[in-house]
């Protein structure tokens, strides 16, 4: 199957190519260059260039809290950038894989996210990917809006990895302890995209639409925190003593985030039979590959 990946060099977009081609799928993955999703010309000439079978939509803008201040960037990606892709798998008749986020949500249920609940997003990065979501229904039917939460791995920024390096530098951390959600694995995550792909190659049937996938369990940062070090201590050395929990506010930021953003993932077993890893799980592998790599 020929898959086009966007947003090939973020943490995701690194996962899909290494596993789409050890699964034998053809992969096209164009730079930023080549594939501005802003760019609807780009876009295009890309499409008619690789003819692909299906769009996995890795790209995004993914800076939480400077969003607050380039919203004009996050709405061009996130927004603009998700209806091009839309727009142009319509004209090519392909189906569209497409990832968002639990920030669409504002934190306020207190209870697992349904794939049915109404979005809130209390920022601008929630929001410009809540409207990403809603041009790309408008645009193709064809689509899989798949939203995530917390993604961490091997490639790119994310917070186990910040985690680790202070692990390794400070004696004290201090992490919010009174935000929930569920840390999911990008390779955990790619898997489940390209098993979805290659069902819509073999299956006429796809039942298209949104659905949740994070890891498997709801926990606080804190909480991550002490297990990110906790695995780290088995591998380096390690000069964290103390992790301190503080409240969010005690760490102010420039976005507001929503508390407990934990996604039900049953939609995804029932249609697709995946069923999410428990987060701890995905965690030891992912560590042990950081600090035995370096
Ligand atoms: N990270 C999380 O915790 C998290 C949580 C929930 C959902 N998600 C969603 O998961 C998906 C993957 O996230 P990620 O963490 O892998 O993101 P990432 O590491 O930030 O990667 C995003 C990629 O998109 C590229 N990009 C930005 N603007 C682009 C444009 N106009 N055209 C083409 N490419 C562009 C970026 O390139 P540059 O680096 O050069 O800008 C980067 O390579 C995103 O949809 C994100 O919203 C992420």
């Amino acid at each position: 199957m020929k898959i086009l990946i966007t947003g090939a060099g973020g943490q995701l977009g690194r996962e899909l190519i290494n596993q789409g081609q050890l699964k034998g799928f053809s992969v096209q993955a164009p730079s930023e260059d080549d594939m501005d999703i802003t760019d609807l010309e780009k876009i295009d000439r890309c499409m008619a260039f690789h003819q692909p079978e299906v769009v996995i939509n890795a790209a995004a803008y993914t800076q939480v809290d400077k969003a607050e201040s380039e919203a004009a960037l996050a709405f061009a990606v996130n927004t603009t950038g998700s209806a091009n892709l839309a727009r142009m798998c319509a004209k090519n008749k392909i189906p569209l894989v497409h990832i968002s986020t639990d920030y669409v949500f504002d934190g306020q249920k207190g209870r697992s996210y349904l794939e049915t609940d109404a979005i809130s997003p209390v920022g601008v990065y929630g929001r410009s990917k809540a409207e990403g979501e809603i041009e790309i229904r408008s645009h193709l039917k064809e689509h899989i809006i798949l939203r995530t939460s917390w993604l961490y791995g091997i490639h790119g920024h994310n917070f186990a990895k910040t985690m680790l390096k202070l692990a390794t530098t400070k004696p004290k951390i201090r992490v919010v302890a009174d935000q929930y959600g569920s840390p999911t694995n990008a390779a955990d995550l790619a898997q489940t995209i390209l098993i979805i792909s290659d069902r819509m190659q073999f299956n006429n049937d796809v039942d298209w639409g949104t659905y949740h996938y994070c890891g498997q369990g709801v926990i606080s940062w804190y909480n991550f925190a002490e297990k990110i070090v906790g695995l780290a201590r088995l591998y380096a050395d390690v000069k964290t003593t103390r992790i301190e929990p503080i409240t969010t506010a005690d760490y102010p930021t420039r976005a507001l985030r929503p508390i407990y953003s934990a996604l039900d993932c049953s939609r995804i077993q029932k249609h697709f039979g995946i069923n999410p890893k428990p987060w701890q799980k995905s965690l030891e592998i992912t560590i042990k590959e950081l600090l035995v790599r370096r």
